[in-house]
């Protein structure tokens, strides 16, 4: 494992700190999507031992990945661009939000390309988020955010993390920014997932 994976793991286990970290993967900024994941990372940051950080996929470059599976021996991924910096952050918390607009009844390209890497990266260095809190928020104009909601799903549970509930599924409707500010159900979904983040996150430490 390069020493940076294998530092922030040891470190985050040594000192028990609590940090969810909230990525958005569209590529507006200060969208719906950003708006949902502030809202689920609110509730854990009226708890003071937990520290919150949000990760905008907008304005970086994530490129899918290529196969050329170096990661399995490198234990690291290969392609120079913004990944590592998002990845190393990936592994130091202990909560995981990953935010998507549907697009096209999809999450995000940048989104399935950090999901993707991030997921053969962990894999070859032993199974990086194993028991990680976290889950998926998506937001539409009108249809396909069951799918995306599954899509990303996919991903936590294939790694080992741990998907808490919330109220509904994590998902909400809103086209134009701010639309989303209107969907008082998704809002209330978002915030008591981040509420059920701290409560298992807690259990686990306990
Ligand atoms: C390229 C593109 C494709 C989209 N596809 C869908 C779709 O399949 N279903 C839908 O309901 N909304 C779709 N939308 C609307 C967005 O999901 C919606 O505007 C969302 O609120 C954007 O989130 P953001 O503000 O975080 O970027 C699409 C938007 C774009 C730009």
């Amino acid at each position: 494992m390069p020493v940076t994976y294998l530092t922030l793991t040891i470190v985050g286990v040594m000192y028990g700190m609590n940090k969810i970290i909230g990525i958005i993967g569209s590529p507006r900024v200060d969208g719906n999507t950003e708006y949902l994941v502030k809202a689920a990372l609110s509730e854990t940051k009226k708890e003071n031992e937990f520290e919150t950080e949000i990760i905008r996929l907008a304005g970086k470059k994530i490129n899918p990945c290529t196969a050329c599976l170096a990661c399995k021996d490198e234990r690291r991924c290969i392609i120079e661009d913004d990944f590592d910096p998002i990845f190393e952050k990936m592994v130091a918390a202990d909560g995981i939000v990953i935010g998507s607009p549907v697009y096209f009844g999809s999450a995000t390209p940048e989104t399935k390309s950090l999901i993707d890497r991030a997921g053969y990266v962990s894999l070859y260095n032993g199974r990086l988020f194993e028991n990680k809190v976290g889950g998926p928020i998506v937001v539409a104009r009108r249809a396909g955010q069951n799918f995306t909601f599954a899509q990303l799903l996919f991903f936590f549970l294939h790694q080992g993390m741990i998907v808490p509930g919330s109220t509904y599924w994590n998902i909400a409707f809103g086209r134009e920014k701010d639309e989303v500010k209107e969907d008082e159900e998704g809002i209330k979904t978002a915030r008591n997932f981040g509420k059920k983040m701290i409560w298992v996150i807690e259990k686990l430490k306990a």
